[in-house]
């Protein structure tokens, strides 16, 4: 018997009660299904997930083997608003290199672009019933309160895990511990009077104090002139090369000034700099020639475009 039997039980009870049983992905055995849930939820909060994407990507691709079949383009336009492009690109590699047909063990997930040691385990858990703990950030802070830890390394996280993981319950103590970490040991105004874990939670004095909260530190900012250069009804286009938007269409960048009309600018933050961009009406820089492709508004309405690059078409070319 685990010394935390009792504690396992009365957090079993808590999500029978309580748990987020209605969530679309814990009502499918389906692996793809389960694995995009899992690949989405990695950056983007459940709500977003559930109102904007997952259904209409399952619409789009109801199989891994339709996203194996198709262009990478076609992935990311499917993807497009999500951010974190990358794992578009990732869950592509994936489909074409599984031929649509995932592994069944966390060892084997864990091999797959995008698939890193957390999600493998939450795939083979769900999916496949494996039994091994998981570690997102909601079951981290968790653990640090429940630990009363203030910092950790990964490989004490994962241990920390082990040590209070229920094997005889594994999927729905998984999906537990994120709900607990999602509606009752919040980041802000924990509710540790509704927890099932407060008798034994050795940081439920000071919850807020644990883990060490993360100084924000202020962001890199960046300026670059964005170049809308027209030629007829139709606008060019760079298909992106960089890690953060590699595959995605977007509007030529420069650094330095070049003539053109100011169109206004647009303030945007990513994850590690803040970009600040003046929106320029200019001729194609030469260097540019042969390099672009023209789209016309309509034909931009059916390629990936960044979040960014979708706003100045909003703003800049439909009005
Ligand atoms: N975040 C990551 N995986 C999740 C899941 N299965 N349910 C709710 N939130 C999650």
């Amino acid at each position: 018997m685990s010394k935390y039997t009792v504690l396992h039980d009365r957090l079993h009870r808590w999500y029978l009660e309580h748990g987020r049983h209605d969530l679309p992905w814990r009502r499918t055995e389906d692996p793809y299904r389960i694995y995009l849930s899992e690949i989405m939820l990695q950056q983007t909060q459940v709500a977003t997930v559930l109102e904007r994407f997952y259904f209409p990507f399952l619409e789009r691709f109801p199989t891994l083997k339709d996203v194996a079949e198709a262009s990478e383009e076609a992935v990311l336009k499917a993807w497009e608003g999500l951010g974190y492009y990358s794992r578009a690109r990732h869950l592509h590699v994936t489909a074409k290199r599984t031929g649509g047909r995932l592994p069944r063990s966390a060892e084997e997930l864990e091999k797959l672009p995008g698939i890193g040691r957390s999600t493998a385990r939450a795939i083979a858990c769900f999916a496949y019933g494996e039994a091994l703990p998981i570690l997102d950030a909601n079951v981290k802070r968790v653990l640090y309160r429940f630990f009363r830890r203030r910092k950790a390394t990964q490989q004490e996280l994962w241990a920390m895990a082990e040590r209070l993981f229920d094997s005889r319950r594994p999927y729905d103590y998984n999906q537990a511990m994120m709900d607990l970490g999602a509606m009752c040991c919040t980041p802000k105004r924990p509710d540790c009077a509704a927890c099932p874990l407060r008798s034994s939670c050795r940081g439920r004095q000071t919850p807020e104090r644990y883990p060490e909260p993360k100084k924000r530190k202020k962001l890199p900012l960046r300026r670059r002139q964005i170049l809308l250069c027209r030629r007829g009804d139709s606008v060019a286009l760079v298909q992106r090369k960089e890690a953060l938007l590699g595959g995605m269409w977007g509007f030529p960048q420069r650094e330095e000034m070049l003539p053109g009309r100011r169109l206004g600018t647009m303030v945007y933050r990513y994850t590690h700099f803040e970009l600040e961009a003046t929106i320029l009406e200019s001729e194609l820089p030469s260097e540019l020639q042969g390099r672009v492709r023209f789209f016309t508004s309509d034909e931009l309405l059916h390629i990936p475009l960044s979040m960014l690059d979708r706003k100045i078409v909003t703003r800049f070319l439909m009005s």
